[in-house]
């Protein structure tokens, strides 16, 4: 199995997650499960560049966690037979860091730059004039002696990945020639991927607990990694190994996943809202300080799916709960006189 390189100071998940993400990842483009529209681009624009034996364009993804940012990143350098370094927003808070990236990247290699958005503006416009002319402005020496001289670089591709591209300045996203979303997987994809990586695993499931796991994973491939490996963990300490539809029921429910597949912080977000701020709209600032978890934390990562599945609407009075927002924590939702519009 192909070792991943350490990428420092990047989020989602703890080591744990990241091990078993780095050894359940796809390697290549046909491994791909899902995401149709976004491979079938990535292949026309990596045949484009073998016939022209030119590098790859600089390519953005973003989307919420754990879809396949980085795990696309990784597949492009495997497709072309180059190298990647990998770095992350917040590891580099001086043009200074960036430097050794620029200056060791090969012809046609790959530099990915995980949580693009968290990298400071001087970095940012320090980068502009590498990503457009391959080179970069350095300055020697300080005060009336300081002078400038424009180092020439090779034609490396940077590969961007962030779960904000709103947060991305405007001059930056212009610079990627190639901006791919990544959405929510269907349940289908997802089963497909618990199937596939359960036989990585050596384990036994059977179709309708593969099923289960993928309606009950968010919509995102990182969590039914996550749910297989538990109801894995489940099926070999309490039964034979064999990951069933009644063992995936009880692990899952020991794990405080409920019918929907929404956890914990999930619920709570949901109760928070219904019962504390009595289905809004209230902003997100206030949410995050009554839950005490960062702002950043509920919009990035818990309120994408809520959005998606309409157990939420944002609107710019701020977050409120749908009828079925209300319902999932067992409120009856106000009646039309109510807050109108949103409710059937
Ligand atoms: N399209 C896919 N097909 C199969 N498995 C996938 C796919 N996308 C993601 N995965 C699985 O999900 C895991 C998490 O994906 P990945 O690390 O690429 O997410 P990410 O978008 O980079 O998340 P983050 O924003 O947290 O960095 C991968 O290790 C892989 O096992
Ligand atoms: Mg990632």
């Amino acid at each position: 199995m192909a070792r991943e390189p350490i990428v420092q100071g990047a989020t989602g998940g703890g080591d744990d997650d990241r091990l078993r993400d780095a050894a359940l990842r796809p390697r290549f483009l046909r491994e791909v499960i899902g995401q149709k529209a976004v491979v079938q681009r990535l292949g026309i624009v990596l045949n484009a560049c073998k016939k022209l034996k030119e590098p790859l364009s600089h390519i953005l993804f973003d989307g919420p966690p754990g879809l396949g940012k980085t795990t696309f990143a990784t597949v492009l350098p495997n497709e072309l037979g180059t190298t990647i370094q990998m770095t992350s927003g917040p590891a580099l808070s001086k043009p200074a860091d960036l430097l050794p990236f620029l200056t060791n990247a090969t012809d046609g290699s790959i530099l990915f730059i995980d949580e693009i958005h968290r990298m400071p503006r001087v970095v940012e416009e320090f980068i502009y004039p590498a990503m457009e002319d391959f080179r970069v402005d350095i300055v020697l020496g300080e005060g009336i002696n300081a002078r400038t001289i424009s180092m020439p670089l090779k034609h490396f591709t940077l590969i961007g990945a962030t779960t904000r591209s709103g947060m991305l300045s405007g001059p930056m996203r212009d610079r990627f020639k190639m901006h791919e979303h990544l959405d929510f997987y269907t349940v289908p994809e997802l089963a497909e991927i618990v199937t596939v990586n359960a036989r990585k695993l050596q384990t036994m499931v059977t179709p309708d607990a593969a099923l289960e796991i993928a309606r009950r994973s968010r919509g995102t491939p990182r969590v039914a990694n996550a749910r297989l490996w538990w109801a894995r963990s489940f099926a070999t300490s309490e039964a034979n190994g064999e990951v069933t539809l009644a063992l995936v029921q009880q692990a899952l429910a020991m794990s405080e996943v409920d019918s929907e597949g929404l956890d914990k912080q999930d619920c709570r977000y949901l109760e928070t809202l219904v019962k504390v701020f009595a289905g809004g709209p209230t902003g997100v600032e206030a949410l995050a300080a009554t839950m005490n978890l960062p702002a950043d934390t509920l919009s990035d990562e818990i309120e994408p799916y809520l959005l998606r599945e309409q157990f939420i609407v944002r609107s710019p009075r701020g977050r409120q709960a749908t009828a079925r927002g209300y319902l999932h924590v067992g409120v009856k939702p106000p009646g039309q006189s109510g807050q109108g519009v949103l409710f059937e």
